[in-house]
């Protein structure tokens, strides 16, 4: 008979204490940063049906579907991203809601993908969307909560840069070069790819595949690249073209908006983004980092219609996720993981059995107001105890000793200083119920977590 394989399932974590608590840090950042922004937290569930996906989302992620049929013969999926969730949460509630709708959700997703760095096949992933405006306005306030969040990290302008585009300007040249707006879906395509594949293969693909000539395909190629951070050239050169003219108003009120929120050296226009995903319909976006080393930390973009697809109201709407592995990647790189060394405000040391009941009761009195305490789950020797109590980190070991005891106090060492006093055993703890140094603590401090 083979044994059976328990290996945990490849593209899965563990969370130890240490990696959960890197976890909360990020959510607990993520949670903060939204709240200064207004947004309020959602959630829905991780098995939705597997239609809310399918052409929504778009072909690559459906490939990736983690989706079977349940037992009352439902075609299921775990949730792959959380927008069309978003979507068909509004589409039963909005219309009674006022607009905009600020939400933020911080859903764990599932999808089956070839395993690399930075992709795992399930992540969390903040999402925070504006749903009921379609000035662009929201585009920048959604970017800037990203940004915003990257800033409380640690990172700077130095370190990362949201390269920001639009589909309808980018629409509004293919149509300039001669394509027709049939072959839009697969010029983006191609185009969201460019920097993946060999510019010879990009050139033929636009000529075969989107009808350019390949003059066009060449002009349109080193357009993408010469206008990289530079906005103002696209009107130089095409400014003339009424469709791209017009399409070019929104992303100078955007740019100028960041600007204005102090965000510009964080934003790098770039026609080359476009986003794999078949639902944006206008101004898109990705964070990186700034050597380019790392995947996307974050994307998102305006989705005018699809509330309307899952059956809504026609809401227009813009979004984003930043997912937590690439972040972490970044923040490690960096040096910014918070400290996970655990740590507990008080050890109590017993010595002898009589001991042991009012070390119980010390126990209660502290930890109902608020500290956290540890003490030996069974008999044994003061080293030991002591030993036990570094091991948890403690701040401030409490000795109870019969003597002691009978004199109604015990001897409280600081284990960072190592200085020690005898204090009243009913004012241990007392005072100050915030983990910093209470009363009790010697002069140098202690009792803090
Ligand atoms: P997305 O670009 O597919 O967008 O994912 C957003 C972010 O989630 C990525 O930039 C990346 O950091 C992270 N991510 C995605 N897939 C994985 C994976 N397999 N492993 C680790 N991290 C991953 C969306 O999902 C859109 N629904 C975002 C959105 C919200 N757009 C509008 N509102």
């Amino acid at each position: 008979m083979s044994t059976p394989d328990f290996a945990r399932l490849p593209g899965f974590r563990d969370f130890v204490p240490e990696d959960l608590a890197v976890r909360s840090h990020v959510f607990d950042t993520w949670r903060r940063v939204s709240g200064t922004y207004g947004f309020r937290e959602y959630d829905g569930p991780p098995l939705e049906p597997l239609d809310l996906y399918v052409e929504k989302s778009g072909e690559e992620i459906v490939s990736q579907l983690y989706n079977f049929t349940d037992k009352g013969d439902r075609a299921v999926s775990m949730r792959p991203e959380m927008t069309p969730s978003l979507a068909r949460i509004l589409g039963e509630r909005s219309r009674g809601m006022s607009k905009p709708i600020r939400w933020f959700s911080i859903p764990q997703l599932f999808r089956y993908e070839r395993q690399q760095r930075g992709r795992l096949r399930e992540h969390f992933q903040w999402n925070v969307d504006v749903v009921g405006e379609a000035d662009e306005a929201a585009d920048a306030e959604v970017l800037a909560v990203a940004l915003d969040a990257l800033r409380a990290f640690g990172l700077t302008a130095a370190d990362i840069h949201a390269r920001v585009s639009d589909r309808r300007l980018l629409a509004a040249l293919l149509a300039h070069f001669g394509t027709d707006e049939a072959q839009h879906a697969a010029a983006f395509g191609i185009i969201d790819k460019i920097e993946r594949a060999p510019r010879e293969k990009t050139l033929e693909r636009l000529s075969a595949e989107c009808g350019l000539e390949a003059a066009s395909a060449a002009r349109l190629t080193a357009l993408l690249d010469d206008t990289v951070g530079d906005v103002a050239a696209v009107r130089r050169a095409f400014g003339d073209d009424e469709g791209v003219a017009a399409a070019l108003e929104p992303v100078e009120r955007y740019l100028a908006t960041l600007d204005a929120l102090g965000l510009g050296p964080f934003v790098t226009f770039d026609l080359t983004i476009v986003r794999g995903l078949a639902y944006y319909t206008g101004i898109v976006f990705e964070v990186f980092d700034r050597a380019g080393e790392l995947r996307a930390v974050c994307g998102g973009g305006r989705y005018d219609r699809l509330l309307e697809l899952v059956g809504g109201e026609p809401l227009p709407a813009v979004g984003f996720g930043m997912g937590d592995v690439v972040l972490g990647e970044l923040l490690a790189e960096k040096g910014l993981l918070p400290d996970t060394t655990h740590t507990t405000d008080y050890f109590i040391v017993t010595i002898g059995d009589e001991t042991r009941a009012p070390a119980l009761g010390l126990a209660r009195r502290l930890r109902d107001a608020g500290h956290s305490v540890t003490y030996a789950l069974r008999d044994s020797s003061v080293r030991k105890q002591f030993k036990a109590a570094e091991n948890e980190g403690a701040a401030a070991v409490v000795v109870l000793g019969p003597d002691e005891l009978a004199k109604g106090v015990a001897v409280v060492r600081d284990m960072r200083s190592g200085g020690e006093r005898e204090v009243g055993l009913d004012s241990i703890g007392v005072g100050v119920n915030d983990g910093a140094a209470g009363p009790d603590a010697p002069a140098d401090g202690g009792g803090s977590a």
